[in-house]
């Protein structure tokens, strides 16, 4: 399933919901009941988790999660009939001593399994499962896609995160939170952002409101995110406590539709953008209290999850220019005036592969420009789906063809660094002998190679290549890549291999690459080609969990 494939689905949100209801009542009527007559079980609130059974070969069903909200919010779950395939849970811990009481709309076995824990089943082999990532991010149970609300706020790194806590697949947008200190190890969180009247929580980002604008307090940290629900809108709510809760603002939504906001402070007008997908363009509007908003200006060709935000040149601060770009990661470079975007070179591309809606930080520190894409990558078999991926520095440099974006991955990655090899000015058949003796599955390397007897290189793990270049049709993975200097076929490849994910940075990052790994066979890593190595290092990876 590509981004597009299911970004399509979720685009017709309200159309699958008719069809839901429309299976409901069909089954209701089956079965001689009907909403009024629901089952409902009630909870007192002790532990931590309510724990849910799933089995993926059952119809999903309507289940009212109450909470003092109203009945017309539901999600939808594969409650268990015959042996779940997998548990998932909501976390309840901050509904001790109260009430939960939930009403479901088809009689299943597996609602009396139902239960609360301080544990959730299989929480002792959580982050060992044999397909989980070992230093991306994804989360406990079901199903992830967008990051969102990706800020530094009061020194930790958010991030949230399109979830469906109740399936493996796409569905009950919930925002799902982690955080990090340092970029590399996450800490999960309870979900941040619960489906309400307006809709289920479509993807959005988060700033922190340091002059309190808002009036919501000083240093707010304050959610701009779309309701998905008969139509699309866009709405705010707020968090005192550093991300732990959250109060979703009393006059909602602010915005209507599409979706997708992304917003930013705008200093030189001391005033906050958002720009957000609207039918095939972003539009951009402005506000000084994240409540008003005023329509700007549109940019044409652009779908879904846009960004925005401006960059050095060459790491000179006096030099700069603003970026935008779309759930694709294709993006322009302009000139932006507070109100509207002047593009004055692109579309380019600088990745392809499983990267989807890219977000990147809000006020990270340093000024950097720092990324984290959903990985459209599928974990068979597992209580979890997709994955973060790693995250990244965007920079603009020259090149001989004009100023580009350049995508790397965070220096941090080598607090991870385990054992070391390293291979000079030398044949691919030496590497691979010493590649053989190799017991990882996790790696960064840096290979600097240039062709010598043949047209190609390829970099083999588990018995496929990964990583390849075409040097007769000028390609990475197929992907069109000319180097800097045509006449020297040198190239400078880093990657990231985790349990189901590579991630391959050509040139420095000016082309990236990222792909899903089969689980299917423990061969190493091997190159193939008539290349010399000029130089490579290879690190063994720690496990972030
Ligand atoms: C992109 C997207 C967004 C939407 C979200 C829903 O992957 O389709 O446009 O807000 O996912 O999960």
């Amino acid at each position: 399933m590509t981004g597009i494939g299911r970004a399509h689905t979720s685009a017709t949100s309200n159309e699958q919901r008719m069809k839901y209801g429309i299976a409901i009542l069909l089954l209701a009527f089956i079965h001689g009941r009907s909403f009024g007559q629901e089952i409902v079980r009630e909870y007192l609130i002790e532990k931590k988790y309510l724990n849910i059974p799933v089995e993926q070969k059952q119809d999903r069903q309507r289940v009212v999660i109450r909470e003092g909200v109203s009945d017309s919010t539901y999600d939808v779950i594969r409650i268990a009939e015959g042996k779940p395939d997998y548990w998932v849970f909501r976390d309840v811990s901050a509904l001790k001593g109260k009430i939960l009481k939930l009403a479901f709309s088809r009689k299943v076995s597996g609602i009396d399994l139902i239960h609360q824990d301080d544990h959730f089943p299989g929480e002792d082999s959580l982050y060992k499962e044999v397909g989980r990532p070992q230093f991306h991010f994804s989360s406990r149970r079901g199903w992830n896609n967008d990051p969102n609300g990706l800020i530094y706020h009061k020194g930790e790194y958010h991030l949230f995160y399109q979830h469906n806590p109740y399936e493996v697949n796409w569905g009950n947008m919930h925002w799902g939170h982690a955080v990090s200190i340092d970029l590399l190890h996450w800490t999960e969180l309870p979900d941040a952002l619960f489906p309400d009247t307006l809709g289920t929580m479509f993807s959005g980002s988060a700033v922190t409101d340091k002059k309190n604008t808002s009036g919501f307090g000083k240093d707010a940290l304050v959610a701009i995110y779309t309701a998905s629900g008969k139509k699309m809108t866009q709405n705010i709510a707020y968090s005192l406590d550093g991300g732990r809760s959250f109060r979703k603002y009393a006059g909602n939504p602010v915005l209507g539709p599409d979706r997708d906001p992304k917003v930013f402070w705008y200093e030189p007008q001391k005033k906050w953008v958002l720009v957000m997908y609207n039918e095939n363009y972003n539009a951009i509007y402005d506000s000084k209290d994240l409540k008003t908003w005023t329509y700007r200006s549109k940019v044409n060709g652009f779908y879904e999850c846009p960004e925005f935000f401006e960059l050095s040149i060459d790491g000179n601060p006096q030099n700069r220019k603003w970026v935008m770009y779309g759930a694709s990661g294709t993006y322009m470079i302009g000139t932006f005036d507070g109100n509207r975007f002047i593009p004055t070179s692109g579309k380019f591309m600088y990745t392809s592969g499983s990267l989807y809606a890219a977000q990147t930080y809000n006020d990270a520190p340093d000024g950097r420009r720092i990324q984290i894409g959903w990985g459209n990558i599928d974990h068979k078999g597992m209580p979890f789906n997709q994955l973060m991926l790693f995250p990244n520095e965007l920079t603009l440099r020259t090149t001989p063809e004009g100023v580009r974006l350049f995508c790397e991955p965070i220096r941090e990655i080598e607090k991870l660094h385990d054992k070391k090899y390293e291979w000079k000015n030398t044949g691919i058949d030496l590497v691979n002998k010493e590649l053989s003796q190799l017991k990882g599955d996790l790696y960064h390397g840096i290979l600097e190679f240039e062709l010598d007897k043949g047209l190609g290189m390829e970099l083999h793990y588990r018995g496929e290549p990964i990583i390849y270049f075409d040097g007769n049709y000028n390609s990475f993975n197929h992907i069109p890549f000319t180097g800097e200097k045509p006449d020297i076929q040198k190239y400078r490849v880093e990657f990231l291999i985790d349990r189901s994910s590579v991630e391959a940075y050509i040139d420095k990052g000016r082309l990236f690459l990222a792909e899903g790994l089969k689980l299917t066979n423990h061969e190493g890593l091997m190159l193939e080609g008539g290349i010399k190595v000029n130089s490579f290092q290879l690190y063994t990876l720690k496990s972030i969990w």
